[in-house]
């Protein structure tokens, strides 16, 4: 009796979906596992045929008869169920990816008395592979556009060069305006192309002892410069014990100058940018991410730049989305610039952390690695 009990226990608590079946095809075990699965409860499938149960999946009926009446058995046979989730999710009636192995069951005189079948819910397997097969997606769409982007840019030379021919020989006033145009529109595809082959080809980086201040004040010029029809404040606290950090000059004035730039766009007229530096110290670093100070692990001290604005913010929904290649809200971005920071600051062995309240302002910090000769 107690053996019954322990094995009944066991049937229920097992992750895969256990259905039993007597000769006649009636269903006389039926676990939680397989409640889940099928989104049908027990109460409902003990004591029906298993076809009744199974309406729509006749391949399970199937195999279920074929290793009943030949004996035969199936082993991780990959299929789909449609769940029917009326009775223990209301509204739910999903496909869930499953595979199914069979077996005989006999009793101990080895005379057959059922079949019993285990299902294994593969839903997150497949996610996992999806997720895979995006990603592949994504270096191939990446690869493909830089192609594009290469033999765009020559002809669109061309078309830069014959409109700056033209505005020479013009010499109607007013119509130089649309070969301006032109070459003003022709200068940002470009700049966009350069982004994207840039994007999937990057420069390795070359990273020595900077201090990270001289970079912030070019920005800061540069920001001022493109603020300038916008009452933009840039104001600067930097931290003077500041020691240098290890890093690449140029693509970091890249990063930075794409944080000041999106932070530009986002405030209003009396905006204001605050750029901060201070010294972490005692960080502790998990594979370049920030982690729990009891973790144990490697610690290190970090520089943290910080660029603060007060415009639009960033929604939640769009939250996830800002550093994925191609995503932008504005109406002539390219959506390069945050994705192409990522890569950059993870290249230097730093990383970001974004705070952002929609209405109120963002703040962005990049946090970049002290050099060795400083510690
Ligand atoms: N400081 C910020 N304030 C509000 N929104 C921001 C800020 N920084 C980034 N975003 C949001 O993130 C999106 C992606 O930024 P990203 O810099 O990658 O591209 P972009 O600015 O749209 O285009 P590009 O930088 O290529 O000109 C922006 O379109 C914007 O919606
Ligand atoms: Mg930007």
């Amino acid at each position: 009796m107690k053996q019954t009990y322990i094995s009944e226990n066991i049937i229920e608590c097992l992750g895969e979906g256990v259905i039993c079946i007597d000769t006649s095809l009636i269903i006389t075990v039926y676990n939680q596992a397989a409640e889940r699965i099928s989104g049908l409860s027990r109460s409902l499938a003990i004591g029906k045929h298993i076809s009744d149960i199974f309406p729509k999946d006749t391949w399970f009926t199937e195999i279920l008869k074929k290793t009943l009446r030949e004996g035969k058995i199936f082993i991780e046979h990959e299929n789909i169920i449609y769940q029917r989730g009326a009775q223990i999710k209301p509204g739910v009636d999903g496909i869930v990816p499953i595979n199914v192995s069979t077996s005989v069951i006999t009793d101990s005189n080895g005379d057959m008395i059922g079949a019993v079948a285990l299902l294994r819910d593969l839903s997150s397997i497949k996610t996992i592979q999806e997720e895979s097969v995006r990603k592949d997606r994504l270096a191939f769409l990446g690869t493909f556009a830089a192609g594009v982007a290469h033999e765009v840019k020559n002809p669109l030379g061309g078309i830069r060069g014959a409109a700056q021919l033209l505005s020479r020989r013009i010499k109607e006033k007013g119509l130089t305006e649309y070969t301006n145009v032109i070459v003003r529109e022709v200068d940002r595809l470009n700049k966009i192309l350069e982004e994207v082959l840039d994007f999937a080809n990057p420069r390795k980086i070359n990273p020595l002892p900077i201090n990270i201040h001289e970079v912030l004040d070019t920005i800061i010029l540069l920001g001022d410069a493109m603020a300038q029809n916008k009452e933009v404040r840039i104001i600067k606290s930097y931290d003077p014990s500041l020691p240098l950090i290890t890093g690449d000059k140029e693509p970091l004035t890249q990063v930075f100058l794409n944080l000041i730039k999106n932070s530009i766009e986002a405030v209003a007229r009396d905006g204001e940018i605050m750029v901060n530096t201070r010294v972490l110290t005692d960080f502790h670093l998990v594979e370049g991410r920030e982690a729990n100070i009891h973790s144990g692990h490697k610690t290190a001290k970090m520089a943290s730049i910080e660029i603060k604005d007060n415009g639009c913010g960033i929604s939640k929904e769009n939250m996830e989305k800002i550093f994925t290649p191609f995503f932008t809200t504005k109406a002539k971005g390219s959506g390069l610039g945050l994705a192409l920071s990522f890569r950059i600051i993870k290249e230097h062995g730093g990383f970001f952390r974004i705070e952002s309240t929609e209405g109120k302002g963002t703040t962005i910090s990049v946090f970049l690695p002290i050099a060795e000769i400083a510690l």
